[in-house]
This record gives C-alpha cells, structure tokens and sequence, in this order.
C-alpha cells in the first residue's frame, strides 16, 4: 500500500529522465510486474504554465496505471500549485523530487539540495500533503554528502506529516552515480520511520539483487531505474523467484518485439516524429539484441514508418549476426566532477 493506493507488486520503475516515457513504461508494463511507475521529473513553473514539454512527460493513459507524476521546485507555492493542477486532472499520486544533484535543478533550490536543510523541506512537503487528497511521496538521497546523512530524520518527518511513502536512492549528492550503495544506510532508514513505506532503490540489476535489497534493508518495495532499461523483464523476473518458477530469457523475437512495441506506443503519442525520437534508442538496441551494425545505424538514421518496417523484417532474418552486448554505458549519467554538474 502507499497512502490509498493498492499495489500488485512491491517492485517499481523508477524515473530516469528521458527514458522512462509514456512509450516505454507501457511497453514494459506490458511484460508484467510494475507495481507502480513514476514520471520523468517535471518542473512545477513549467507545468503549471502549461509548457508542451511539461505537458508532454505527464501524458498518460488507462493502461499507464498505477503512475505517481514526479514534481521539483525549492518553492512551496509552486509546489503545492503544481500538486493541485495535478490531482485536479486526476493523478493518482504525486511525488516529490529530493534526490536530483544536478546544477540546474539544485540552484533553484530543489532536488538533493533540500536535504540540506530538513526543517524547510518539512514545512514544504507539509503544504503540499495538506493541499491534495491523494497520495504524496518523496525521493531521495541519503543526503548532501558522507558527513550530512539527513534521511533517517526527514524521514521521520515526513511521515509525522503524513507523506504516504519514501524511496531512497541509497548514495549522496555529492557520490552522484559513483561508489557503492550503501544498503545499511537505506536500512537506517526504513528503521527511522514507524509504518510508512520505504522503497529502497540503487544498482538493482537483477531479480536477486531485488531481493537482496528487501532482506538486507527491510525495506518495503525496491524502486529500479538503469536495471529496467538494461533487463526489461526483470520484473517479471521477479515474481517469477518470488513465485519458486523457473525464469526463462526471452527469445530473440520476443526481445524484438518488445522493440517494436515501444516504438508503436511511441507514434501513438508522436505519430510518425516518433521515427527522430526513437533514433536515440538505436545504439541501446543495437548493443543490447545483437543488431548488426548496417541496421542499427540505419535506425540511427530513421525518417519514416515503412523504413521502420524493413529494419525489423531485417532484424528478425539476421538474428545472430552479431552478439548482444550488455549496454549499461549507453544510459548516460552525468560525468565529471559532480560540483559542475
Ligand atoms: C539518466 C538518468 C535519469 C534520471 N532521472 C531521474 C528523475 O527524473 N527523477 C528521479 O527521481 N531520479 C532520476 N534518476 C535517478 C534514478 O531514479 C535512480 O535513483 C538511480 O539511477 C539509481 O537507481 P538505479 O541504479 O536502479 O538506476 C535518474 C538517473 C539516471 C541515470
């Protein structure tokens, strides 16, 4: 349960801007095992000032269910408007970005920059729990960097406040995507708050890393982002131990047509733009089914939906060509030192 909310399983995909769009996660929720999903984070200004960008990453749809809309400002008044908008066009969850270490997001005072100062970040979240009905969570780091561990008391917090749940990336700000997570730090967490629900998240890759999460944190559900994108079955994965089933990998088709899903659920919010957009995800392709490297490039290169139809029929004969690769580097996280991020 988080607030209201039933789930049907304690596993979540986790938000990772500029790839777990609407296309995306209806793809991957068709493949079973999302218990929740969240939205790309959302500037509230941009939002509420009706910008296509804005409205764009909160398009949703019946079969984009359960979705909580991931919000950021450092200002309450855009917070809690931005909350309001949202559940007056029926959202059923909000949630509220704490963990972002990016520049632009924390010189406005919002993302991990919060964490800095846990009093105020209180009274914000509290506006905002008090202006909706629906369910209010909070994402977030362990804090700023090693010496301000700030979680286990905003979480507290929070939940005296009556924030319906909490995930925890488990790393700093100032770690960025760098070093290990720290599962003890996650479990002093989840140990700092009576009832509500903590999602542990960081680094899951595969149905036992989620599972390890949950036994060594105790945390109520894992929240996974690069894992889902690199092994779009892991959820299934998931509830396949879960249930004692053998888990099987799916076959090159199957793998295939999880391609072609995404990018039909694509044009049906793009139309046939959706042929540039999807470019993006050629290379991630490509490495990850073994597309030889004369088609991945084609569909590098993508204008039209007929040519879109060819490189699949061309996939599908030259299955095998090249080996699939893992492509964990083609999910890009900021590099460099994370104080210019
Ligand atoms: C490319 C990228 C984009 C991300 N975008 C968001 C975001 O919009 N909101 C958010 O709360 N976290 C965002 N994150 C953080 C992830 O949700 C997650 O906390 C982090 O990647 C660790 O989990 P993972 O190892 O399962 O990916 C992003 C991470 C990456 C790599």
């Amino acid at each position: 349960m988080v607030g209201n909310r039933q789930l049907a399983t304690r596993y979540f995909l986790a938000p990772l801007a500029g790839y777990t769009h609407l296309a995306f996660r209806l793809a991957i929720r068709e493949l079973g095992g999302v218990g929740l999903a969240t939205t790309d984070l959302v500037q509230a200004t941009t939002l509420l000032s009706g910008r296509a960008k804005a409205l764009e990453l909160v398009q949703t749809c019946e079969d984009d269910n359960p979705l909580s809309v991931q919000i950021f400002s450092g200002k309450t008044d855009e917070l809690v408007a931005a909350a309001r908008w949202l559940q007056d066009h029926g959202y059923g969850g909000i949630d509220i970005n704490m963990g972002c270490p990016m520049a632009k997001v924390n010189g406005q005072g919002g993302g991990a920059r919060l964490m800095c100062d846990a009093e105020n970040a209180a009274r914000l979240v509290e506006q905002v729990v008090k202006a909706v009905d629906v369910p209010v969570t909070v994402k977030m780091r362990l804090g700023w960097d090693r010496e301000s561990i700030t979680s286990p008391l905003l979480a507290r917090e929070f939940e005296k406040i009556g924030v319906a749940a909490i995930t925890i990336h488990g790393r700093t700000r100032s770690q960025g995507f760098t070093g290990d997570v720290n599962r003890s730090a996650i479990k002093a967490t989840v140990e700092a708050v009576d009832h509500i629900p903590v999602i542990g998240n960081g680094d899951v890759r595969t149905a036992q890393d989620a599972l390890n999460m949950r036994r060594e944190t105790g945390c109520a559900a894992v929240a996974i982002g690069r894992g889902a994108m690199l092994d779009p079955w892991i959820f299934r994965r998931i509830q396949n131990v879960i249930n004692g089933e053998t888990t099987t990998d799916p076959s090159p088709d199957e793998q295939v047509d999880f391609l072609v899903r995404h990018f039909y659920r694509m044009t049906e919010q793009h139309d046939e733009y959706s042929c540039i957009l999807f470019r993006k995800f050629a290379a991630w392709y490509g490495a990850k089914l073994g597309i030889p490297e004369d088609l991945e490039d084609r569909l590098r290169r993508l204008t039209s939906y007929d040519e879109f139809d060819q490189i699949i029929k061309q996939i599908r004969r030259r299955h095998g060509e090249r080996e699939s690769t893992t492509a964990t580097a083609l999910i890009k996280v900021p590099n460099g030192p994370v104080e210019r991020w």
